[in-house]
């Protein structure tokens, strides 16, 4: 059992309604819970004082003063939940080009053709894993190559550190290099031996993961669907309607679906715990379809801007009732700090805001913004109780916020009035030096 006592910042609601929750004075309890031993989670949480009157009273093991760190002048908040990211993209961030295809050709395979080698892929995967951590990213769905060994170097990564980690091999038969693209039946035959591997080993999940209907054939989606299926718990992550040329491409290869998004849809791979990055250029259909098949999609700001792909029209996804929340897209995307994504978010609502944007105003609050890339990416991925929030029963994964990261943060935040103000000076000026410290949940040690 460890407790800390700090400021502590959690959410509650949803979408519109979301509002975050301050305690000045707060204690935060981890340890384990008798009826799972398997994995540290929050014990208590709440005012110092109450949490600590309470304890007494449930005839617990008392807590004792020096079980207690005090951390004044820190913020206690959820570890950050990264919808969307590619883990053998990290040494791609950077590289511009006029559009995705072409940045997907020139620089994106190239790099990915580098995970065949086992060596490469289990390096990568632990600076990935260091990087992630070190920017306050706690649970991740990432997409690994098309080679297995990527998947295994990564999970085998994650593992070892206990982490919350969802990742599958990325799928595709048709229009990718030689040595990216697979034989389809031995695809989804990889596809199903990784399943019954890593799924619910540990912390970790398995994604069924088809790169994009571009680069996938019918039976390779047709068959990732029965794979969608057979394993319900499993997730699901793929792109869509992210950029002008490749919906013109996919409308080429399927010219009489009603949509790039019913292309998946026709074939199984909508559901609870699917995920699609970008979901940009969408109609009303698109929307409702979201809604009606309980999908959620990833808003990759950084990377939308980044690669020119367009804007998340929030105040249509509000309107519908979808489920979404932030990701990095690294390596598309440019940063892996939660902060810089966050504040990208908030530079897309505002232009969709801006005079001739044509759009209904859509209010975007720092604690709606922190919430899409906690709470509420937890939600989308279907993962609400049990991380990103400071509730009981949640795993114990958090962060230590140094709102004095740096001279001028601690000048802003100094200032700031109400939290709120607070949240949005820490958005617009966080990086990694805000996360003073990344708290994941311990496996505990095996009792003789
Ligand atoms: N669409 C298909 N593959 C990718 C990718 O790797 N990154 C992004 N941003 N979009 C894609
Ligand atoms: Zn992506």
């Amino acid at each position: 059992m460890k407790a800390y006592r700090a400021a502590i910042l959690s959410f509650s609601g949803a979408g519109a309604e979301v509002q975050a929750h301050w305690q000045d004075d707060g204690l935060l309890v981890t340890g384990i819970k008798n009826q799972d031993p398997t994995r540290e989670v929050i014990l208590a949480v709440g005012d110092y004082q109450t949490v600590m009157n309470q304890w007494a009273a449930r005839q617990l093991p008392p807590l004792r003063i020096e079980d207690i760190e005090h951390l004044p002048g820190k913020i206690l908040a959820p570890g950050f939940v990264d919808m969307h990211s590619h883990f053998p993209q990290m040494d791609v961030i950077g590289s511009p080009a006029t559009g995705l295809l072409p940045w997907l050709e020139n620089y994106t395979f190239p790099q990915e053709m580098k995970f065949q080698d086992p060596t490469h892929a289990a390096s990568v995967a632990e600076v990935f894993l260091d990087e992630m951590l070190g920017n306050g990213v706690t649970t991740a769905l990432t997409f690994a190559t098309a080679h297995k060994t990527s998947v295994d170097g990564l999970f085998e990564a994650a593992e070892k550190r206990h982490l919350r980690l969802i990742t599958g091999l990325c799928l595709m038969d048709q229009n990718a290099p030689q040595g990216l693209r697979h034989e389809t039946e031995q695809s989804l035959r990889e596809t199903q031996s990784l399943i019954e591997r890593w799924h619910g080993v540990d912390r970790l999940g398995y994604a069924i993961t088809p790169r994009f209907v571009p680069t996938s054939s019918e039976a390779q989606l047709g068959g990732a669907g029965e794979l969608a299926k057979q394993y319900p718990s499993t997730w699901i992550q793929s792109h869509v309607s992210e950029n002008t040329d490749e919906i013109a491409w996919v409308k080429a290869l399927y010219p009489t679906a009603r949509s790039y998004l019913s292309v998946y849809d026709d074939v199984g791979l909508l559901r609870e715990r699917a995920v699609y990055a970008h979901c940009i250029h969408f109609d009303t259909d698109d929307r409702a379809l979201m809604k009606d098949r309980d999908t959620a999609a990833a808003i990759c700001p950084t990377s939308n801007l980044f690669l020119g792909s367009g804007y998340f029209d929030y105040a249509a996804a509000e309107n519908h009732g979808f489920m979404f929340g932030l990701g990095s897209d690294v390596g598309g995307g440019t940063s892996f700090s939660p902060f810089k994504t966050m504040l990208g978010a908030f530079y897309v609502a505002q232009y969709q805001n801006s005079p001739g944007g044509n759009k209904p105003l859509y209010a975007s609050t720092a604690q709606h913004l922190w919430w899409q890339h906690t709470a509420g990416a937890a939600k989308a991925l279907g993962l609400e109780g049990v991380v990103g929030n400071l509730r009981e029963g949640c795993e114990a994964d958090f962060l230590v916020l140094d709102p004095h990261s740096t001279p001028l943060m601690a000048r802003r935040t100094a200032q700031a009035n109400n939290l709120e103000e607070l949240l949005f000076a820490m958005i617009v000026l966080g990086d990694d030096r805000a996360v003073a410290r990344t708290v994941t949940a311990k496996k505990p040690v095996k009792q003789p």
